[in-house]
């Protein structure tokens, strides 16, 4: 069993595509074990983000994250970090494979609809940013 941390980015949110996130996660067996919606700071972006902080989209980034609410989720399952990433598809829309979340819905490389784990000890800093164990379930 594995954690990841997924988030569905104001770009989502705005647009309506929670729905289409979750049910694409509960039909791929992904178990939502805790979830809620909030609205960053721009510290706390800048701090989530920090091992972008030398990139040249570190900014734009940033100042995006904070620019709505978004939809923050614990998913759990067996390879949870790599078949939630498998979901995603590529960063990049323009190289994300068929029938990818952002494949389908990205309009952009920064605007990509959703965030996920690259790996397990990144899974284990972002989930631990975002929820004490009281606010996990399962
Ligand atoms: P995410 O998976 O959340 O990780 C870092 C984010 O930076 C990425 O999705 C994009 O939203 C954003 N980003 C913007 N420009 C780039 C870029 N050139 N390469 C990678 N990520 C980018």
């Amino acid at each position: 069993m594995e954690r990841t941390l997924s988030i569905i980015k104001p770009d989502g949110v705005a647009r309506g595509l929670a729905g289409e996130v979750i049910k694409r996660l509960e039909q791929n067996n992904l178990k939502i074990t805790a979830m809620k919606m909030l609205r960053m700071t721009k510290s706390q972006a800048k701090g989530f983000y920090d091992v972008h902080r030398e990139r040249p989209f570190f900014e734009s980034l940033t100042d995006f994250m904070v620019s709505g609410p978004i939809i923050v989720m614990i998913l759990e399952g067996e390879n949870a970090i790599g078949r939630y990433r498998e979901l995603m598809g590529a960063t990049d829309y323009r190289e994300a494979a068929q029938g990818t979340i952002r494949k389908d819905f990205a309009t952009d490389i920064e605007k990509n609809v959703v965030h996920g784990s690259d790996g397990p000890e990144t899974a284990a800093f972002e989930i631990g940013y975002f929820f004490n164990s009281f606010e996990i379930t399962g």
